[in-house]
This record gives C-alpha cells, sequence and structure tokens, in this order.
C-alpha cells in the first residue's frame, strides 16, 4: 500500500512527527514526502497530511489543499502549543476535518504539543522555547513514539 506525507511546519515542530512517520513506515512505499502537492496525491493510497495550529484550527492553505482531495484515505497529523485540556486536541481534529469532504475516509487523527520557539534573550540566550527547560521541549521522545505507533495504526490496521 503506497502513503505519502504532506505536511506545513513553519517553526518545524510538525516536521519533526512528519520524519517519525516516514521513518516508521516501508519507505518503498513512500510516493511523496514535503509540501502539499495535488499532482502527488493519486499515487497514494493513504495520505497523511500535517499542520501547525492557528486559531484553533488549522492555516488556510492546509484547509485549501485538504477541500480538494477526493475518495482517499486521510490521515491528520499536528501539534499544537496548548495543553490538552477539556478535549482541545480533538477540537482541533474536528475543525480541520471540516474541510474534508464526504468522499473521503478521514482513518485517524493525531495531536501533540509543541513548544513555540522564541527568539533567545541577550541575558538569557540558552533559552529558546517558551515555558520548559530543554528535557521537556515538545514534541519530545514520548510524543515521537506515540506518532510512530499512531502511523502504524494508520497503515496497517485501518
Ligand atoms: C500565529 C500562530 C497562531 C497559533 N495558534 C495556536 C492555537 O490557536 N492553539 C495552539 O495550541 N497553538 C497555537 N500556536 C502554536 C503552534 O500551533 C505550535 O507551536 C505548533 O507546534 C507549530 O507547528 P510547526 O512548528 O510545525 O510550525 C500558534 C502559533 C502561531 C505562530
Amino acid at each position: 500500500m503506497n502513503y505519502s506525507i504532506m505536511f506545513k511546519s513553519v517553526t518545524g515542530n510538525t516536521e519533526l512527527l512528519a520524519n517519525t512517520v516516514l521513518h516508521a513506515l516501508p519507505l518503498k512505499k513512500c510516493t511523496y514526502f514535503g509540501g502539499f502537492n495535488k499532482s502527488e496525491v493519486e499515487k497514494s493510497d493513504i495520505i497523511f497530511v500535517g499542520f501547525g495550529a492557528e486559531n484553533d484550527t488549522c492555516t488556510e492553505d492546509v484547509a485549501e489543499f485538504l477541500k480538494t482531495l477526493k475518495n482517499k484515505r486521510i490521515a491528520l497529523f499536528g501539534t499544537v502549543n496548548a495543553a490538552n485540556e477539556n478535549g482541545y486536541f480533538d477540537s482541533i481534529i474536528s475543525k480541520v476535518a471540516e474541510n474534508i469532504s464526504s468522499e473521503n475516509e478521514i482513518v485517524g487523527g493525531f495531536i501533540c504539543k509543541g513548544d513555540m520557539y522564541k527568539e533567545p534573550e541577550k541575558d538569557n540566550p540558552n533559552i529558546l522555547f517558551t515555558g520548559s527547560d530543554y528535557s521537556s521541549v515538545h514534541p519530545n521522545i514520548i510524543d515521537l513514539v506515540n506518532i510512530r505507533d499512531f502511523a502504524r495504526n494508520m497503515y496497517y490496521f485501518m
């Protein structure tokens, strides 16, 4: 079964997930890895679509791409800065999924935290992420293990 991974990542958090999906699945079955590319869609049986959240959903370019998909199996994955309180992660997947027509099948969705990078401060040049020390920066190793398992579930069992 062929798959492709199409994503948008401004600060690299979602890209880290995308790389992990690629390494979790058979490389020979990957038909495309990179930014959104309509001409590459037909070659894959399942598309992993990745995004970083803005204003509680995906950005307009991600939404526009999702609206073009027809008769595809789609697995969504994304990163957000906020914690998963009151079903926040599920609500992001639901909002992003609103851009996908019912001709498609959404096989699953995965969200984890992605910390926001900030410019180094003069008196604190080593602090690059908000609200975290380095060891708790997300996506962390547990997030990557989780997206690996998610990718394999989507690919082998859905
Ligand atoms: C303009 C802007 C809006 C954002 N809006 C949200 C938001 O509504 N909810 C949230 O949890 N995180 C929000 N974030 C944080 C990003 O979703 C988060 O850092 C994500 O991991 C970025 O992904 P990327 O590194 O792949 O670009 C926002 C970030 C930016 C720059």
